[in-house]
């Protein structure tokens, strides 16, 4: 059909396929890639790629792929996943020029019609810096003290949630996300979403990302698809297609609507001593001058979406592992209940009290490491010198990424049982291997573009676990022996079903 309406069309065909095989033979013959192991077909086309995350167990597959090829194996025509640790401060320590790749474009949100690079998409180190600037104090250990009282009445309502539906099967999937969600809130600008107190998903708000991410897991694995959809999604005829989901748009609103209320409400804000993040930007501006509109929303918006899945992931995995492990439990609830009766935990646990409690704290560590919140490889372009990586030379360019699942699954630092739930394997270390398992815990990044809100995170779930398993024993109440888990760059688990029953505190 086609040879009769374009004349010559079999030749023009067979051109363009003979072609199309000449550039995936190019491709393939990569100097300095060629040499590496890997699958064939990842070589030619990002296919296997896409197939390694489809299903949701990129974290399982990339680990299944390094156990097969080793240390560093190609995954695709020009990207290489590493599992060596060594290699971790040469691609993301402090002052490494390795750049981040075009994967995180899929995750900047549009603000008025213009891509907003935030702190954790820009790719720029220039412009990161200047983001970072106005915040870095913020996000500062000593600042936590700050936002402890926004996390208390959020575990206050919490609390008498579960008292409310003492014996009743839970989705604490569910419920430890509103959690996490309402604090986060909570500490950026002094308003809960509701999560809590609804008991439900309010405006579809976690469902929107999830579904924004599921686009990141796929698009982000095809890089030459990042630039033309990042220029389409600013094109208004694009826009007027509706072919993509504004997923974020609904806390760009309230992020815009939250700092209307500051600003007219300023002098009272002052006195009723608002600590929250956008109260303390506000007084920071006018120490060391304006922060413009743009910026403050990006700061702002940010925190919701870098700082509730990822806690609530953490959460997850912390009451999981807890639960399904009796001895751990024990040891954690009679750890707890000493500093009770000795008079070491405040109404509400403080995070100066949650830090003296060392089980708890090697208990959120190894959750953390066996169930890292982020399951997607950190990529990275190699810079223009090129760099020796696992003792091959890799060109300017190639995108190389190291998977925090797979290197905490590394015997040689982790031990024999790295596979296994063991928090006390972060007690008992020598001061050597404990320092390695520091250094290569890779659950919030390492290095220049490390997580900055790491502190919120842990003062969080510190204050948080302690005090939940103070007043409630909690038990396993699924049908099924386990959590299932999906990972679209975050890995998320659901089926976390359980009963809560009321205990007296010692
Ligand atoms: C347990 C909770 C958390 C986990 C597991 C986590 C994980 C991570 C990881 C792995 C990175 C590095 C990403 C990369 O290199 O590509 C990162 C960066 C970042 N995180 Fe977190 N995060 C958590 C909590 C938070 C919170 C609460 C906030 C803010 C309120 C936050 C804000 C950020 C930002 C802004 C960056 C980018 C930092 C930069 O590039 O300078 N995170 N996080």
């Amino acid at each position: 059909m086609f040879q009769d309406l374009v004349p010559g069309f079999d030749a023009l065909a067979v051109g363009l396929l003979a072609l199309l095989i000449l550039d995936y033979i190019r491709v393939s013959l990569r100097q300095g890639l060629r040499t590496l192991p890997g699958p064939v077909l990842a070589r030619f086309s990002y296919l296997y790629r896409l197939l390694m995350v489809y299903n949701g167990d990129g974290p399982a597959n990339y680990l299944k792929i390094h156990q097969k090829y080793g240390p560093i194996v190609r995954v695709g025509p020009n990207e290489v996943s590493v599992a060596d640790p060594k290699m971790i401060p040469v691609i993301y320590g402090i002052g490494s020029k390795f750049t981040k790749t075009p994967f995180y474009d899929t995750m900047a949100p549009v603000y008025q019609g213009e891509v907003m690079d935030s702190m954790f998409t820009a790719r720029d180190p220039i412009y990161h810096k200047h983001l970072k600037s106005s915040v870095s104090q913020i996000f500062s250990m000593t600042n936590m003290k700050n936002f402890e009282v926004y996390t208390d009445e959020c575990t206050q309502i919490f609390m008498d949630a579960m008292l409310d539906l003492e014996n009743q099967s839970l989705d604490f999937s569910k419920w430890l996300q509103w959690y996490a969600f309402d604090v986060i809130s909570a500490i950026t600008f002094q308003r809960r979403f509701g999560f809590m107190e609804q008991r439900r998903d309010v405006d579809d708000m976690i469902g929107k990302i999830d579904t924004g991410l599921q686009y990141v897991k796929i698009l982000g694995q095809l890089p030459f698809i990042i630039p033309i959809l990042r220029r389409a999604l600013l094109s208004r005829q694009f826009q007027r297609l509706n072919l993509l989901p504004d997923t974020l748009d609904r806390f760009m609103k309230i992020t815009e609507e939250e700092i209307d209320r500051y600003d007219h409400h300023s002098v009272e804000n002052r006195k009723a001593g608002r600590t929250d993040f956008l109260a303390q930007l506000r007084e920071k501006e006018e120490r060391s001058g304006k922060i413009s509109h743009r910026d403050m929303m990006n700061h702002l918006s940010n925190n919701l979406l870098a700082g509730s899945d990822t806690t609530a992931i953490s959460l997850r995995a912390m009451i999981y592992y807890i639960v399904r492990t009796p001895h751990v439990y024990d040891k954690i609830q009679t750890e707890i209940d000493e500093a009770d009766r000795h008079g070491r935990l405040s109404k509400f646990i403080t995070y100066e009290e949650c830090l003296k409690l060392p089980y708890l704290q090697a208990t959120m560590k190894e959750a953390m490491r066996l169930h890292p919140g982020v399951g997607f490889p950190l990529e990275r372009y190699v810079p223009p010198s090129g760099a020796e990586i696992c003792g091959h030379r890799l060109p300017a360019g190639t995108n190389v990424s190291i998977s925090a699942p797979v290197i905490h699954q590394i015997k040689d630092i982790y031990g024999e049982d790295a596979d296994c739930f063991r928090p006390e394997r972060w007690l008992e270390a020598s001061p050597e291997s404990l320092k390695a398992m520091d250094r290569y815990f890779l659950s919030f990044g390492h290095g220049a573009r490390t997580c900055i809100g790491k502190n919120i995170s842990i003062m969080e779930m510190g204050k948080f676990v302690p005090q939940l398993l103070r007043h409630f024993k909690i038990s396993w109440a699924s049908p099924l022996p386990e959590w299932r888990t999906h990972a679209s760059w975050f890995w998320k688990q659901s089926g976390l079903i359980v009963r809560l029953e009321r205990r007296v505190a010692p």
